[in-house]
């Protein structure tokens, strides 16, 4: 699955106000025992350096790992001072992480398979890694302007959510709340808190994008008929006074203090 930079730019803003402040600082005191190296899985173009690196009392030197060739180029001209790598997650065993390491994520593991997030949690609990993951799409979308199709969108749309998106079957609204269950299983300690994106008329661009891409993943359910109402009526509030909620999951794993 391709994700554009316009989409990755549009989100960047929202995303970084709804990082939970609790999680991003229990990982900033982390990372300041070292080793002074962060790998970013799935970077884009960088968002989590941008988000994490002003609140680390430290300097670390940052790997940027994607697939995508056009975001890492881009990831690589906005952070000169990053190594950029080019590599597939679903090889987890290859994955460069060093020993008592650190490893971010953003927006990346509602597309990833359990099966790839068991591998990747049984790795960090063998080589003393912390992973700090933001921005797991958690299933929550609130409008306070109601639709009576709003359920039947949201159900159809989080039942797509959980389709192939690179990794196999994807855990989808399950992410965040798995990524937890297993570190936790693993032994691991974890620090967990919501990061909501609140939307309202100043984030109109945002909105009618979000909105596109619900109605985009609906349709090929097929699960809607009347789709169409709803997403006009969806495009005509926005802008107005109305605002929209979605839900996300912040985890930190991380060895036992
Ligand atoms: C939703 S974007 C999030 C990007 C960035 N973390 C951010 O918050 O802006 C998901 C990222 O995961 C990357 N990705 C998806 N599948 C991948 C794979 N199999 N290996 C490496 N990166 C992958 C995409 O190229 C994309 O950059």
């Amino acid at each position: 699955m391709s994700f554009s930079s316009d989409w990755l730019a549009l989100r960047e803003p929202l995303d970084l106000a709804a990082r939970n402040p609790e999680v991003r600082t229990a990982f900033a005191i982390r990372s300041a025992q070292g080793p002074h190296r962060i790998l970013d899985l799935g970077c884009g173009t960088g968002a989590s350096l941008r988000a994490i690196a002003p609140h680390l009392p430290l300097p670390v030197h940052w790997v940027l790992a994607d697939l995508d060739p056009h975001l890492l180029q881009e990831a690589a001209r906005r952070h000169p001072e990053a190594e950029t790598q080019r590599l597939d997650l679903n090889d987890v065993a290859a994955l460069p992480l060093v020993e008592g390491g650190h490893i971010t994520a953003s927006a990346l593991f509602d597309l990833c398979s359990e099966e790839m997030v068991q591998a990747l949690i049984a790795r960090l609990s063998t080589e003393g890694n912390a992973l700090y993951a933001a921005l797991n799409y958690d299933g929550r979308v609130h409008w306070s302007e109601a639709h009576p199709l709003d359920g039947a969108v949201l159900g159809a749309f989080n039942l797509h959510q959980q389709r192939d998106k690179g990794f196999g079957p994807a855990l989808g609204p399950r992410a965040g709340a798995e990524l937890a269950r297993l570190a936790e299983a693993a032994g691991l300690h974890v620090v967990r808190g919501e990061s909501l994106w609140r939307m309202d008329a100043s984030h109109a661009d945002l909105q009618r994008a979000f909105l596109q891409g619900m109605q985009d993943a609906v349709t090929e359910t097929g699960e809607v008929p009347d789709l169409q109402d709803w997403f006009a009526f969806r495009q005509s509030a926005v802008g107005g006074q109305g605002t929209c909620i979605v839900g996300h999951l912040d985890i930190l794993a991380m060895p036992q203090p």
